[in-house]
């Protein structure tokens, strides 16, 4: 059968939230180069829009949220080649993890390889019950190539990396949420909603102390605890400077909701 011509990545918007879905369904949502341009691309248009608050990444099909990058596109490269393959992915994934409203992962099956890197390069992950995570590179005699073994090692911990990296086999959503790969796991049929009720909340929150947040835990993750809480206190100084802030703070004091503009 031949490969759909539909985009590689698409996009709607739901009020404030815009859902950015890798659509490939028939290889299971793999990134080949296109589409790891095209979700480039998404990223970078979703960091423009002002009227975008939060984002939510999923994938294409019942069956997977990425399958991994396209192994297809691999089998051929050369060592150079290959690494600009790595290159092209890990820019990627740092547009996405660098962004400074929330990213989302909806992870609606199959987050393997390349496809839980790009996941948790996400700020939070729900996963469906049913989802299966892993990083099985070296059944392809490969290694992770678009952050796996960086990422991993810092949300889960040395040991949890390196038994899913060396031994390859994928893992259910329970197992990913105890290891703290996952923030949720949901009944399969309830994922989208309760990924959307999540994503509504933060898209009602105050952008600009969120995007604080964001970038604290970004830079705090790369830099030693002196320089992390210096950030962190700059930051929160800065957030004073929002109307936001002073909404935020005379709602609370006037017993109303606040209503936040990312201003
Ligand atoms: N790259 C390219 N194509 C992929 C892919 C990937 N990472 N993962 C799945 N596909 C393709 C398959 O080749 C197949 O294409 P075809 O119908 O043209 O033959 C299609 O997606 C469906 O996959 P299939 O293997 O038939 O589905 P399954 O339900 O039997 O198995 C998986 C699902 C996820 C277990 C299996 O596809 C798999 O192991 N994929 C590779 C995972 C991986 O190693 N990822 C890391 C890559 S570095």
């Amino acid at each position: 059968m031949s490969e759909s011509t539909a985009p590689p990545v698409s996009v709607a918007d739901h009020g404030a939230i815009r859902v950015i879905t890798v659509n490939r369904p028939d290889k299971l949502n793999a990134l080949n180069g296109a589409t790891l341009d095209a979700l480039h691309q998404a990223f970078d248009a979703a960091a423009d829009e002002a009227a975008v608050r939060v984002i939510v990444l999923t994938g294409a099909g019942a069956k997977a949220f990425v399958a991994g990058a396209d192994i297809a596109e691999m089998n051929t490269l050369t060592p150079v080649e290959g690494r600009d393959f790595s290159l092209r992915g890990t820019r990627m994934m740092r547009r996405v993890e660098r962004m400074t409203k929330p990213v989302i992962a909806m992870v609606n099956g199959f987050a393997l390889g390349g496809g839980l890197e790009l996941a948790m390069c996400c700020h939070l992950r729900v996963a469906a019950d049913t989802a299966r995570l892993g990083q099985p590179e070296i059944n392809l005699g490969l290694i992770p190539g678009f952050g796996g073994t960086q990422r991993l090692l810092r949300l889960a911990g040395r040991a949890a990396t390196l038994e899913l990296c060396l031994v390859g086999a994928p893992i259910d959503a329970q197992r990913a949420l105890q290891l703290g790969i996952v923030n949720r796991v949901v009944p399969a049929a309830e994922l989208e909603a309760q990924t959307m009720a999540l994503a509504e909340q933060l898209a009602n929150a105050a952008p600009l102390a969120l995007r604080g947040m964001i970038d604290c835990v970004n830079i705090g993750g790369e830099c030693g605890i002196e320089e992390g809480l210096e950030y962190e206190s700059v930051q929160f100084g800065l957030v004073f400077s929002t109307q936001d802030m002073r909404e935020g703070t005379a709602a609370f004091l006037e017993r109303r909701k606040p209503a936040f503009r990312g201003e």
